[in-house]
This record gives structure tokens, C-alpha cells and sequence, in this order.
């Protein structure tokens, strides 16, 4: 008998030189560099450049990834985005960030797609898929920043070509350049999150572009993937969690209630890692220097869960993911908690464009199976009562 594995755990769908999750030991591999170096040291652009010719490696389009060229395309495309809001219609309006962009992005034009002709097409559907990931990765932030300032009754700011993605990301959104501080944790956040291996984000990703469909395509379904709870969607949750905690000493009371209401605790667990997310360390790092008054509150509540979880899943290592460090980071930076899994996503873009890069060149159509357990027609003809 067939068994079905709803979860596909431990199931190996893809080769890929984009990054490695070692869950048992705390290890992520950007691309050839530890998470923690590459926070340190690269700016977004360069880890987007990096991921992106990890993904199209050697592809006719590999050429466009060169770093210096990806600051330059992603300013260009911010400005491009720029010109596109008064035609976004309603897009802006939604009360989700993660839909608004979701919706924003599917405004921009589809190109690239099956490269079936030879390779000539294979070149340009290449270079397509290139031009369509660094078009939506310089968008995302301006929709976004629009999105958040619409939803506070302010009037957008216009993108800054003079910037990098991080500090004008912050600037379009506060309304006023960031200081320096805040920008580099901005930065460090974007690099950090940039690519985490198969996640469920980026295997819709992989899913939709094995079926010869756009890069674009393939990012807004992967956007819809990332906006669960399970996924992308817990930063803003665990910063609610630390504000009705609000004490250290609160901290275990509160979630012993919040499991037995039959809830899970927000930041806590992860499909792949059993001991603690090496992100975490990286974006506390990144977080000191804003000195948060929350990073400590989430070290001690972090503190409480991993205990009591502990002792109630002793077979079950349930450590902190990312979200903990992620909420106090983007809270100290000054984005509102509403647009914490936007800004994730805008991050995520490049990681996930890699991906459909990747998936095209050395992929297959994916396509598992399912077991039926539904009714079967009765021999002999005729439907069943
Ligand atoms: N709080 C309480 N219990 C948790 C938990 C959490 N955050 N995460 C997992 N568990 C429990 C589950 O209830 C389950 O218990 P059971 O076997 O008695 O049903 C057990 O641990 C195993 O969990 P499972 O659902 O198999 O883990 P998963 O790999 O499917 O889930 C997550 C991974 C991330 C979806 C899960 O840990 C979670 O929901 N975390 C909270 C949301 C979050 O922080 N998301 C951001 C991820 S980066």
C-alpha cells in the first residue's frame, strides 16, 4: 500500500548551488558563504547578484548578475515601479501588505517562459527571466513602501537611484533618509533572508516554473505561499506576543495560556532545524546597535518557550526560528509590524527568482502523486447511491 507523506519531509526534489539548510548543526550556506559572513559583509545587492548567478550559472543570462550591474538595474527598476503606481488601480488598497504586493507585482509584464526552440529562445527566454527578476526585485520595495505610507494617509516618495535597495527602502517608507544604524540592520536583514533552501515559498516557486510558465508567475504564487502563519507571516504576530507579555516575568504564564487555548507559540519550531536558527544570532547581531528594548524582552521570552516546549515535546526539539529576532529588528528599524512579511518577501524575491532560474536549466516538470481514498464507481456499471 501506498502511503501518502503530506508534508514531503525529507524529500529531495532538486540539486541546487543556491543554499544549504544543515538543520541538525544551525548551518545556512548563502551561495558558497556562511549566513553570518555574508550579513557581515555583502550589501543586498551583492547577495542578490549572488544568489541570481548561482540560480542561472553559466545560463546566457548569467551575465546580467554581475554586482555592479544589479545595483544599477535594481535602482533602474525601482524607478520604473516608481512610474507604474498611478496604474496599479486598487492594488495599494488592500489592508494585507502581502496582497497588496502580490497584486502590485502581477501589474508589472510577464516575459520569459518555456524555452522549448532551440538555443537561440533558450538565450533569450535566459536573459528574459533575468530582466523580469531584477524588474520585480526593484519593485517590490517601492510597492511596498507606497502600500505602508497609503495605509498611514501619506503621499508615496519617490525611489532614490543614488541608494542602495536597503536604505532606500527605509527612506520611501519613514519618509526621511535613515541613519546609518538602521540601515545597516536593514541590510543585514535583507542578505540574511534572502534564500533558505526548499522552503514553501520557494518550492511553489519551483513548481510553477517546471511548468514552463514566467518568472513573474512563479514569484506571486511563491508571495502567496510566504503570506501563512506557518511560513512568512509570524513576525508581526510575535511582536504582539511581546507586546502583551510586556514583562520577562510575564513571559511564562502567558504561554503556558496560549498552549492550552490549543495554540502554537509564534517563532518557535522549523520544519528543518532542530536546534536554534543560525538567523536568529545574525539579526540579534544586526539589531544591538539600534539598542531595542524588546531584543532583551525576546531573549527572555524565548528563554521561557524553549523551556516549557522542552518539557512538554521531549522528542521534539522546538527551538527559535527566525521571527523573534526578525520582529524586534524591523520594529527597531521603524517599519510597522503590518509590513513585516512584505519586507521578507522583498528579500525573498531574489532567492526565489535564483530558483526559477535553476529549476529551468537543470529541472523538471514537478508533478508527485496522491493515493485516492475517495469512492469508487461500482462494478458493473451505474453511480452508487
Ligand atoms: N508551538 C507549540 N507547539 C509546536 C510549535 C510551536 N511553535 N511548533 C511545533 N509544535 C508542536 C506541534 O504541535 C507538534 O505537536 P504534536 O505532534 O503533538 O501535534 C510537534 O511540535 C511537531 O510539529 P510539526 O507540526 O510536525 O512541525 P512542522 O515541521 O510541521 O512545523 C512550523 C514547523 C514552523 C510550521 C511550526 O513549528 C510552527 O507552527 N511554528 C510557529 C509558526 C512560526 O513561527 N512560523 C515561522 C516559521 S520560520
Amino acid at each position: 500500500m501506498t502511503i501518502a507523506n503530506p508534508g514531503l519531509e525529507g524529500v529531495v526534489v532538486a540539486d541546487t548551488a543556491i543554499s544549504d539548510v544543515d538543520g541538525e548543526r544551525g548551518h545556512l550556506v548563502i551561495a558558497g558563504a556562511d549566513v553570518e559572513e555574508l550579513a557581515r559583509t555583502a550589501s543586498f545587492e551583492e547577495a542578490t547578484a549572488r544568489v541570481l548567478a548561482a540560480g542561472a550559472a553559466g545560463a546566457a543570462g548569467a551575465a546580467g548578475a554581475a554586482p555592479a550591474a544589479v545595483a544599477e538595474r535594481l535602482a533602474a527598476a525601482r524607478a520604473e515601479a516608481w512610474e507604474l503606481l498611478p496604474r496599479l488601480g486598487d492594488a495599494l488598497e488592500h489592508e494585507d501588505g502581502m496582497d497588496a504586493l502580490r497584486t502590485a507585482l502581477a501589474h508589472l509584464r510577464a516575459a520569459g517562459g518555456t524555452s522549448a526552440g532551440g538555443a537561440a529562445s533558450a538565450a533569450s527566454a535566459a536573459d528574459a527571466d533575468m530582466s523580469a527578476a531584477l524588474r520585480a526585485i526593484g519593485a517590490g520595495p517601492v510597492f511596498v513602501a507606497a502600500w505602508s505610507r497609503r495605509r498611514a494617509g501619506q503621499a508615496p516618495v519617490a525611489p532614490d537611484p543614488s541608494l542602495g535597495q536597503a536604505a532606500d527602502y527605509l527612506r520611501m517608507t519613514l519618509g526621511r533618509p535613515a541613519d546609518a544604524a538602521a540601515v545597516a540592520a536593514m541590510n543585514a536583514y535583507l542578505v540574511t533572508v534572502i534564500d533558505h533552501a526548499m522552503s514553501a515559498s520557494t518550492f511553489t516557486a519551483r513548481v510553477i516554473a517546471s511548468t514552463g510558465s514566467d518568472l513573474l508567475s512563479a514569484l506571486v504564487g511563491a508571495i502567496g505561499a510566504l503570506k501563512g502563519p506557518l511560513h512568512g507571516g509570524a513576525p508581526g504576530p510575535v511582536l504582539d506576543m511581546l507586546d502583551a507579555i510586556g514583562r520577562p516575568e510575564h513571559a511564562e504564564r502567558w504561554l503556558l495560556d496560549e498552549l492550552a487555548a490549543g495554540r502554537r507559540i509564534m517563532g518557535m519550531g522549523h520544519r528543518v532545524y532542530r536546534v536554534r536558527d543560525p538567523r536568529a544570532a545574525v539579526l540579534e547581531a544586526a539589531a544591538r546597535p539600534l539598542s531595542s528594548a524588546r531584543l532583551e524582552l525576546a531573549r527572555a521570552v524565548e528563554a521561557a518557550a524553549s523551556k516549557i516546549l522542552r518539557e512538554r515535546k521531549p522528542d521534539r526539539p522546538l527551538a527559535a526560528n527566525v521571527e523573534f529576532a526578525t520582529a524586534v529588528l524591523l520594529d527597531a528599524v521603524g517599519l510597522p509590524r503590518e509590513q513585516f512579511s512584505a519586507t521578507f518577501a522583498i528579500s525573498r524575491l531574489a532567492g526565489w527568482s535564483a530558483h526559477v532560474m535553476e529549476q529551468r536549466r537543470t529541472g523538471r516538470l514537478i508533478r508527485p502523486a496522491s493515493v485516492y481514498i475517495g469512492p469508487r464507481p461500482a462494478q458493473g456499471g451505474g453511480a452508487a447511491a
